[in-house]
C-alpha cells in the first residue's frame, strides 16, 4: 500500500486530464502583458479567465502605490496581525472597507480563503448550526470540517430547501449561521438573495455573504449582491477578497456586531499566519478608490458579459442560468472539455476548465471569467473560436440555432 493510493480515484483522472498533452491545472504564464494578455507556450494569448473583473492589475495608480509603500515599509510584515504585523496602513485599510459598506467593523484577512475558513468556522460553535448552500465554495466547505457547529446543508440558490432546513431544526437550542454567495463562481448565477435574508429573518438565522465575485460588479456603488437586493443592513457579516476585482490578494470582513473584534483574538486563521505585506495594503487601498471613482468599469463589464453570453447563446452553447461575470459553458464530459480547453489554448484563448470532483452536480465545463478592460473585437473573436471549435466536437449545431429555426 503506497501513502497516496487513498487517492487512486483522483491520481485516475488526473491522468484522465492530462492525456491532452497539456496540464490544465500546471498552465505557465511564461509573462504576462496585461490584463487581457500573456505569452503561454511561447505564443501570445488572450486571457479569458482571470477573475480580474477591473483589470486592476495593470492600473498604473495602484501599482504605483504598491511600488511606493515597498520604498517606504520594505517587502513584507514578517509577523502576524496580533504581533508584529500590523501597521497603520492595515488598519486604514480596515476603516476604508467598513466606510465602503457602511458597517461598523472590518477584519483583513492575507487571503480571502482564510477570512471564510477562520469566520465561519468561528462563528458557529459548539451546539450551533451552519446551514450553507450545496454549491459553496472550497474555503466554506473546509471551513465546515473546521468549525464544532453541526453541518446542514441545502439546495443550491434555493430558499425554500433552506426554509425546510431550518424548520425542521424547530426550536432546538443553538444559533443559526446561513451562509451564501453573491455570485457563485463556477457558473454565475447570482443568490436570491432577498428571498433568502426573509427566511432568515422569518427564522432568526445569522447570514453571512461571500462576495467573492460581485464586489465591484454588483450594485450602484459596486458593494455587491446585498447592495443590490437592497439587504446589505440585513446581512450580519460580509466576506470578500482582494483577489478579483481589486486585483491583488487579500480577503475582508465587515459587520456591524459590536463584539465583532472578538474574532482577532479567537479566528486562527488570522492570528497564526503573517499578514498582508505594504505593496498589498496600499494597492488595494487605491484600487477600492479606483472601483469608487470609476463606475463605469463596472457598465463596461457588463457589456462585455453581454457580448459573451448572449454571442454563445446564439450559437447554442449551454450556458449557466444567467449573465454574470463568470460564464460556465456546460460540456457533456470530462474529456470533451479537456479537449476543448485545449484546442482554445492553441487557438490562442486561455479560459478554465473545470471537472468533476471540483464542480456542482458533477458537470464538466469551461468557466469564462471577463474583465472590463477586454475589447469588444477580443470577445467576438472568441465567440468565433469557440464556435468553430464547438462545431468541430459536435457540441453545438453547424448552423446557429436561431438562424436554423427562421430558415425552417
Ligand atoms: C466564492 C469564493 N470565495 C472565496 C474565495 C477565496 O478567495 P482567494 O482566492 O482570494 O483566497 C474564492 C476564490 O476563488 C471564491 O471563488
Amino acid at each position: 500500500m503506497g501513502l497516496f493510493d487513498r487517492h487512486a480515484g483522483l491520481l485516475e483522472a488526473y491522468r484522465d486530464v492530462r492525456t491532452t498533452g497539456y496540464d490544465p491545472f500546471q498552465i505557465r504564464m511564461e509573462r504576462v502583458l496585461s490584463p487581457t494578455k500573456a505569452v503561454i507556450n511561447g505564443r501570445e494569448t488572450l486571457l479569458v479567465g482571470t477573475n480580474n473583473y477591473f483589470g486592476l492589475t495593470f492600473d498604473p495608480s495602484c501599482m504605483e502605490a504598491a511600488i511606493e509603500a515597498i520604498r517606504a515599509e520594505g517587502t513584507g510584515t514578517t509577523g502576524s496581525r496580533i504581533a508584529n504585523g500590523s501597521y497603520s496602513e492595515h488598519v486604514m485599510l480596515e476603516k476604508e472597507i467598513a466606510e465602503f459598506y457602511g458597517k461598523k467593523h472590518c477584519m483583513v484577512f492575507t487571503t480571502g480563503y482564510q477570512a471564510n475558513l477562520g469566520v465561519i468556522s468561528t462563528l458557529a460553535g459548539q451546539g450551533d448550526f451552519l446551514l450553507i448552500d450545496a454549491d459553496s465554495h472550497a474555503s466554506i466547505y473546509d471551513a465546515c470540517k473546521m468549525t464544532q457547529a453541526e453541518v446542514v446543508r441545502f439546495k443550491h440558490n434555493d430558499p425554500a430547501s433552506l426554509e425546510a432546513r431550518l424548520r425542521r431544526l424547530g426550536d432546538k437550542p443553538g444559533h443559526r449561521v446561513v451562509v451564501l454567495e453573491g455570485i457563485y463562481s463556477m457558473l454565475g448565477d447570482s443568490a436570491p438573495l432577498r428571498e433568502f435574508v426573509d427566511v432568515c429573518k422569518k427564522h432568526g438565522a445569522y447570514v453571512l455573504v461571500d462576495e467573492a465575485h460581485s464586489l465591484g460588479s454588483l450594485g450602484e456603488h459596486g458593494r455587491g449582491l446585498c447592495e443590490q437586493a437592497g439587504v446589505l443592513d440585513d446581512c450580519h457579516f460580509v466576506v470578500g477578497t482582494f483577489s478579483k476585482t481589486l486585483g491583488a490578494i487579500g480577503g475582508y470582513c465587515v459587520s456591524d456586531d459590536p463584539d465583532f473584534d472578538i474574532l482577532r483574538v479567537t479566528v486562527r486563521a488570522y492570528m497564526f499566519t503573517a499578514s498582508l505585506p505594504p505593496s498589498i495594503v496600499a494597492s488595494v487601498r487605491q484600487a477600492l478608490r479606483v472601483v469608487k471613482a470609476r463606475p463605469e468599469l463596472r457598465t463596461q463589464l457588463w457589456d462585455n458579459v453581454a457580448t459573451l453570453y448572449d454571442g454563445l447563446r446564439a450559437q447554442g452553447f449551454t450556458l449557466g442560468p444567467e449573465h454574470g461575470p463568470v460564464v460556465g459553458v456546460h460540456l457533456p464530459d470530462r474529456t470533451t472539455a479537456i479537449g476543448f480547453w485545449r484546442a482554445m489554448l492553441d487557438a490562442g484563448i486561455y479560459v478554465n476548465v473545470a471537472v468533476p470532483p471540483a464542480t456542482p452536480n458533477g458537470v464538466s465545463l469551461l468557466r469564462c471569467s471577463l474583465c472590463a478592460v477586454h475589447t469588444k473585437e477580443q470577445l467576438e473573436h472568441m465567440v468565433e473560436v469557440m464556435t468553430g471549435i464547438g462545431r468541430q466536437f459536435g457540441v453545438i449545431p453547424n448552423q446557429p440555432p436561431m438562424r436554423a429555426a427562421a430558415g425552417r
